[in-house]
């Protein structure tokens, strides 16, 4: 049963898999990296008849902390051997946690941060834990006290050997729902798992700790005060229920951007100072830097883009990008002065992985940008900023894209920041305006009833071009690869200022035109030549679909539809004006009858030259 649900939560994306019973008093815990078939053909060889019992929890790991390995795979196991956890998010003080720890003499036996609580909760059971000795014996006052020295986004589900009938959970940020059947309970990242036996569900909230037995459940909050939790009945067939009641992962995944960036931001800024993940380049080695190359393909390329335009405003570094396709071919100026900054979701495209490589034998440094822990190109790399996007299934990059542009920030950040070219003051402002956006863009994803109309209007055309300046302008090539891959229409982005150099000549009587249009309280003049850019082409008869700030009312006489968003710093503006141009393009692919998670032709990671 904890298998089977584990599979029917495959769509999620992992890398490692495992699970733990508790049988006459000892935790049968079995873990595999790679696919469930990996876990499950360890079953078999150990005796699939070994591992019965009434109660067992299972975890598919994304991973975070530590690569994809047998022993960084979940359930992690306590020192004493009693209990066990799986848990989903990132604990960000895991690391004081295991100096306590070790100052015990409990010695960590994985990289991963969810094992220090396995061992915390097994000290707490045994009375053992200072300030909750009077959780002895009492494992949902364990995981209270547990839970409370934890920092970050943490959802854990807890077993213990000696305590057979119950399972107790934690959850704070990532998703947990429990499933009431008959004479038995459950406990799921999502109703996915246990659809099959029974559709009476109950919602955990934020901060609750929920105890399941076979008769049923209770909810306190962290403070062990009772809480009324709310049941409710699923709807959802499974299929639906993988994509959290979307029809596709890639719209569940546009909605979940602002988790993304989010998640990403998360644990970056440490008493006033950027940190990077696996830092293994010192302030010097970014002092010692006088270029910066940006490489990546696709998407990643155009959040690339905008990397250049932070970089060089915060840092004065001159930053220059490529196509990893073309970056190598073209013999480029690099030496042991030069950053190269290799952007990936998948952290595999050959093209990228390649160019990395190129600028390592040039004795280039090397930082990966990746939504993968474990892959080939943050695997060979000096350093390496992860997003925390989660799985992205959707061929079409959407929340990995906008996570990318706030992991390029941070890199500009700490770049400034070793090199002095921004006060500390001035870079914790800068973080905390990015840290603002994921609420911009939700606000955003809240308002977005006219793109799905503008889809249907726009499903017949023959092309559609996109025009934006400055930082709209990597916007409008990635709205423009939006439609290419989903619709299979022809589009195209310009530069607004080439629009008199040629392009021009393309506009006709009904073609639709979208425009990023910066915000009137910034750079004055970007706004008011885009504005004349906007006249030119609604005189020669374009169908303008303007992306323009709340308020702008100068747009208005201009704009056959107008999206606006809220207002947000020049630099920030790609994270919201890329949402409504993702959910045109899937309007768009939808209304022509086109899967918008598997686009024909495309693969979701190119992993071949
Ligand atoms: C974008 O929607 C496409 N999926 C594609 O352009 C993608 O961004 C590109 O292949 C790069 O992939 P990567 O980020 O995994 O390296």
């Amino acid at each position: 049963m904890v298998v089977g649900g584990l599979r029917r939560l495959e769509y999620r994306g992992y890398d490692s898999a495992g699970i733990a019973l508790p049988s006459g008093g000892d935790l049968l815990i079995e873990r595999r990296a790679g696919a469930l078939a990996n876990l499950e053909a360890r079953l078999d060889e150990v005796g699939r008849e070994r591992f019965t019992g009434t109660s067992g929890i299972g975890h598919t790991r994304w991973a975070t902390h530590g690569p994809p390995t047998d022993r960084n795979a979940h359930p992690h196991r306590s020192s004493d051997g009693k209990v066990a956890v799986v848990h989903n998010g990132i604990i960000e003080n895991f690391m004081e946690l295991r100096a306590e720890l070790e100052a015990r003499g409990i010695w960590a036996e994985s990289d991963t941060d969810t094992e220090t609580t396995a061992h915390l909760v097994a000290l707490a059971h045994a009375g053992e834990l200072a300030g909750a000795e009077d959780a002895k014996g009492d494992l949902p006052a364990a995981v209270r006290a547990v839970v409370r020295r934890l920092e970050g986004a943490f959802t854990l589900v807890v077993t213990h050997a000696d305590e057979p009938d119950r399972i107790v959970a934690a959850r704070r940020n990532s998703p947990l729902v429990l499933g009431l059947g008959e004479g038995e309970t459950f406990l799921a990242s999502d109703v996915a798992a246990f659809i099959e036996f029974t559709r009476h569900a109950v919602e955990l909230g934020q901060d609750q700790i929920v105890t399941i037995t076979r008769s049923g459940y209770e909810v306190t909050d962290f403070a062990g005060e009772p809480v009324v939790a709310t049941p409710f009945e699923v709807t959802w067939d499974l299929a639906a229920a993988e994509k959290g009641g979307h029809d596709y992962f890639m719209l569940k995944e546009i909605e979940e951007q602002p988790t993304a960036i989010a998640h990403t931001l998360r644990g970056h800024l440490v008493d006033g100072r950027i940190v990077l993940d696996e830092q293994r380049l010192s302030d010097q080695d970014l002092r010692d830097i006088d270029k910066v190359f940006v490489v990546a393909c696709g998407t990643a390329y155009h959040s690339g883009l905008l990397a250049k335009y932070a970089i060089e405003h915060w840092t004065r570094l001159p930053v220059e990008i490529e196509f990893a396709s073309e970056f190598r071919y073209r013999d480029p100026v690099l030496d042991r002065s030069t950053l190269v900054v290799a952007i990936s979701q998948s952290g595999e495209t050959a093209d990228t992985l390649e160019a990395l490589r190129h600028a390592k034998d040039q004795k280039a440094r090397v930082l990966a940008i990746c939504n993968t822990n474990g892959a080939q190109i943050p695997r060979e790399s000096d350093a390496v900023i992860y997003t925390h996007a989660g799985p992205e299934i959707g061929v079409a990059a959407t929340k990995t894209f906008t996570a990318q542009i706030a992991a390029n920030y941070l890199v500009g950040l700490a770049l400034a920041q070793a090199r002095g070219t921004k006060y500390p003051d001035e870079v914790v402002r800068e973080f905390e305006q990015l840290e603002a956006t994921p609420a911009a863009v939700a606000e955003v994803l809240e308002s977005l009833g006219e793109a799905r109309a503008l889809g249907q209007e726009l499903a017949p055309s023959k092309a559609v071009l996109f025009l934006g300046r400055h930082v709209g302008y990597p916007v409008a090539l990635e709205g423009a690869l939006k439609l290419k891959e989903l619709a299979y229409m022809h589009a195209e982005a310009f530069a607004a200022g080439e629009l008199k150099h040629g392009p021009i000549a393309l506009i006709e009587e009904g073609l639709p035109v979208v425009v990023v249009m910066p915000s009137p309280k910034g750079r004055a003049v970007l706004h008011s030549k885009l504005l004349s850019n906007i006249q030119e082409i609604k005189a020669r008869g374009a169908r303008t679909v303007v992306i323009a700030e709340t308020g702008d009312e100068t747009v208005r006489p201009f704009a056959d539809h107008l999206f606006e968003l809220p207002a947000v710093p020049t630099l920030l503006q790609p994270l919201v004006a890329t949402i409504p141009l993702q959910v045109i393009a899937a309007e768009i692919a939808l209304a022509r009858g086109y899967d918008v998670d598997k686009p024909r032709n495309l693969a979701k990671s190119v992993t071949v030259e």
